[in-house]
């Protein structure tokens, strides 16, 4: 199926990487939002990667403008009546992607396929509220969005041969590798990558390194980009906790449980990079 036109909603750090990637690939992108500000700073965050790659030649700067061009806001979900397939990237919460899921299966045309960059709640779950659980499907984007190559495309129940096959081409025109996984607690990447964050809390929580020996360990003897606890500041650590509690009532097994010092900081408000402060204080 050739898509054209895609809607994006949610403008957050997620969704607005979603839109710039997907606007780079040439399609015609709305990018929406419950207010017009929370569109307006996801645009500017574009505008200023785009700036960036043009300032570093890997881009010119009619290329940057064409990719503009393309972009335009949306502040009404009705907006979606005209669009082959829209990408939620909303507050991870089982009861307002429902919602909107059910939404948008009456807005959409019936063409249209309803993607969910949910980052562990289940799409077979969320494509039941639709009247095309076939064209529901998961793309769970990686942050940031325009630097890091992998979509793990997520399979529900009902999703359909067709829609990710519609799915695979739309990642590579996007300029990311698809990898297939099924629908299960955290997928594949949050299945390994949070109980590993979840250790190195432990290793703080029990005493047995700080932080930043936590983060040099990886660091410099796994070659990891960022230390597991910086990783999580900059994924939020409310999210960390929510997948964690994803994989614990989900799969069923104590070996998930969410430390208690990840606990004690969501509560205190030290939510990572976005709060100012997690295992870090940032300015
Ligand atoms: N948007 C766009 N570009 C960005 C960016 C952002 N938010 N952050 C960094 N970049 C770009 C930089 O501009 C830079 O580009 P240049 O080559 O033009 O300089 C490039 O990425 C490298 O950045 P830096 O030199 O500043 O820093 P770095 O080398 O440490 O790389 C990083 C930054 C790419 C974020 C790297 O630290 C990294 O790969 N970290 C791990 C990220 C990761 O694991 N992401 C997955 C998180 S889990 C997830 O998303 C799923 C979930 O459900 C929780």
């Amino acid at each position: 199926m050739r898509i054209e036109k895609l809607m994006v909603i949610g403008a957050g750090q997620m969704g607005s990487g979603i839109a710039q990637v997907a606007a780079a690939a040439g399609l015609q992108v709305l990018l929406n939002d419950l207010k017009l500000e929370f569109v307006e700073k996801g645009l500017a965050g574009i505008k200023k990667n785009l700036s960036r790659d043009v300032s570093k030649g890997r881009k010119t700067q009619e290329e940057a403008n064409a990719i503009l061009t393309r972009m335009q806001s949306s502040t009404d979900i009705n907006d979606a009546r005209e669009v082959d397939f829209v990408v939620e990237a909303v507050i991870e919460n089982m009861e307002i992607k429902g919602e909107l899921f059910k939404k948008l299966d009456e807005i959409c045309p019936s063409h249209a396929i309803l993607a969910s960059n949910t980052s562990s709640l289940p799409i077979t779950e969320i494509a039941a509220v639709t009247r095309r659980p076939e064209k529901v499907i998961g793309m769970h984007f990686m942050n940031p969005v325009p630097v890091m190559k992998l979509i793990e495309v997520i399979r529900g129940l009902a999703t359909s041969d067709e829609t990710y096959a519609t799915v695979e081409d739309l990642s590579k025109k996007m300029g990311k590798v698809p990898v297939e996984v099924n629908d299960f607690p955290g997928f594949v990447s949050n299945r390994i990558l949070l109980p590993m964050i979840n250790e190195a809390i432990y290793c703080v929580h029990e005493g047995v390194a700080t932080p930043e020996a936590v983060d040099e360990v990886m660091k410099l003897g796994m070659n990891h980009p960022m230390g597991p606890l910086q990783l999580a500041d900059f994924i939020g650590l409310d999210t960390c906790l929510y997948i964690m509690e994803v994989l614990h009532d989900g799969l069923g097994d104590s070996k998930y449980r969410p430390c208690p010092l990840l606990r004690k900081y969501v509560k205190a408000g030290w939510l990572g990079k976005k709060s100012g402060r997690g295992f870090y204080i940032y300015e």
